[in-house]
C-alpha cells in the first residue's frame, strides 16, 4: 500500500496520525480535505507533501469539470489554499507549481501531471538510496550503525523512502548492522513511524530519546547519521525536523559522517542560505501534552518550532537521485541565486540561525 495514491478519482492516504496502532486508508475527496490532512499531519514528510499538493490540484480540476466551473480559476485557488498549509518543505510548493504550469493545457493535463509524480517519486527514491548506500560504504567500512531522525521513510514519500531508503538499500546488501531512532518529540515520528517501518522490514533498531542522540554519537555508537530534508538552500544549509542540528553538531565533533538524502526537488535554488528558510511554528499544545494527556503544568507556554537549520559546514554530503554533492569538500548544491526567497506559507521565522 502506498502512503499516498490516486484511486477512483480521489486521493487515498494512510492516516499517519493513527500509526502504529492502526493502518487506516482515508479517502480525501476535496481540496479542503487535502489541506486539513496536511495541516494535521495525517499526510506528512517532504516528498509526500509535494505529491499531496499536486494531487490536490488534480482534485480541483476534476471538481471544476464536474461542476462546470472555470478550471484555471479553481486550480489556482486550490494552489493558494494548499500552499498556505505548511511553510518549510519546499517540495509542497514544487509539486503545486509543477502542476499549475499545466493548467493552460486543460484539466486532463493537470491530472496527468499530478499522477506522473507518483511513480516518479518511487524511482527517484530508489536511485538516491542506491547512491546513498554506495556512499555509506565509501565513508565507513561495513557493517554500518546508522542514526536517522524523524521519519524519512516510505511514509514520508509515495513509497520506499529517502534517508530510510538508504538504510533499506544498505540492509538489502547485507551491510547494515542496526539503526538508532530518536523518538522525535513532540509528535513522535521516530517512535510511531520509523520504528514501525523498520519493524515491518525486519531491520534491527533501537528507539532512543531525542536527548540521548548526541551522547551516543560521542560515545562511538554511531558510524553515520543519515537524515532527510525539507528544504536545502543553494549554499547547502539544510532544514529538517527539529533536533537534526544537535545531531549534526555531535556528529561533526565526533568525526562521524552526516549525510542528507533528498531528491533534487528539495534543493531550493531561490533560497540563498538557511536564514531564508521559513521555519514552521506549530501550536504549543503539541508540547505541553500528548494525545490529549497533559504533561506540563496548566498554563505552561511552549515554543514549538517544527524544524531547524543545519549549516552546510556540518554536512558531509547530500545524496540526490542524480549525484553525491560533497559539501565537506566545498561542493554546493546550486549556484547562489540573486532572486528573493519564495516563502510558501504564512510565518517566516528564522531567529537563532547563526550566520
Ligand atoms: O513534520 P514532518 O513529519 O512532515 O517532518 C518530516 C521531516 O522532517 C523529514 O525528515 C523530511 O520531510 C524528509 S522526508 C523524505
Amino acid at each position: 500500500v502506498r502512503t499516498i495514491d490516486w484511486v477512483d478519482d480521489a486521493v487515498v492516504i494512510i492516516d499517519q496520525r493513527l500509526l502504529p496502532d492502526e493502518v487506516r486508508l482515508v479517502s480525501l475527496e476535496s481540496v479542503a480535505d487535502v489541506a486539513l490532512a496536511i495541516r494535521t499531519l495525517a499526510v506528512r514528510g517532504a516528498m509526500a507533501l509535494g505529491v499531496a499538493g499536486a494531487l490536490g490540484l488534480a482534485l480541483a480540476a476534476r471538481e471544476a469539470v464536474r461542476d462546470r466551473q472555470d478550471v484555471a480559476e479553481a486550480v489556482e485557488s486550490a494552489a493558494a489554499e494548499l500552499l498556505a498549509t505548511r511553510p518549510t518543505a519546499v517540495n509542497l510548493g514544487w509539486g503545486i507549481r509543477r502542476v499549475l504550469a499545466r493548467v493552460t493545457d486543460g484539466p486532463q493535463a493537470v491530472i496527468d501531471e499530478a499522477l506522473s509524480m507518483l511513480d516518479e517519486d518511487v524511482h527517484k527514491n530508489r536511485r538516491l538510496s542506491m547512491l546513498g548506500a554506495d556512499f555509506l560504504d565509501e565513508v565507513h567500512g561495513p557493517p554500518h550503525r546508522v542514526l536517522t531522525h524523524c521519519n524519512a521513510g516510505a511514509l514520508a514519500c509515495v513509497d520506499w523512502g529517502t534517508a530510510l531508503g538508504v538504510v533499506r538499500s544498505s540492509y538489502e546488501r547485507g551491510r547494515l548492522a542496526e539503526v538508532l531512532v530518536p523518538e522525535t518529540r513532540p509528535l513522535l515520528q521516530g517512535a510511531r513511524l520509523t520504528a514501525w517501518e523498520l519493524g515491518q522490514l525486519g531491520i534491527p533498531h533501537f528507539l532512543i530519546t531525542d536527548s540521548a542522540g548526541p551522547g551516543l554519537i560521542a560515545g562511538g555508537r554511531v558510524d553515520a547519521v543519515v537524515v532527510g530534508a525539507d528544504r536545502i538552500a543553494a549554499n547547502g544549509d539544510v532544514a529538517n525536523k527539529v533536533g537534526t542540528y544537535g545531531l549534526a553538531l555531535a556528529a561533526a565533533r565526533a568525526g562521524v559522517p552526516f549525510i542528507v538524502a533528498a531528491p533534487e526537488s528539495t534543493i531550493d535554488q531561490h533560497t540563498r542560505d538557511g536564514t531564508q528558510i521559513p521555519i514552521e511554528q506549530r501550536a504549543g499544545d503539541e508540547v505541553v501534552g500528548f494525545q490529549g494527556y497533559r504533561t506540563a503544568p496548566n498554563g505552561t507556554r511552549a515554543l514549538n518550532p517544527a524544524f531547524d537549520i543545519t549549516p552546510a559546514d556540518l554536512v558531509t554530503a547530500i545524496v540526490t537521485e542524480d549525484r553525491v554533492i560533497r559539501i565537506g569538500s566545498g561542493e554546493k548544491p546550486a549556484s547562489t541565486s540573486a532572486e528573493p526567497a519564495l516563502v510558501d506559507g504564512t510565518v517566516a521565522v528564522t531567529e537563532g540561525v547563526r550566520r
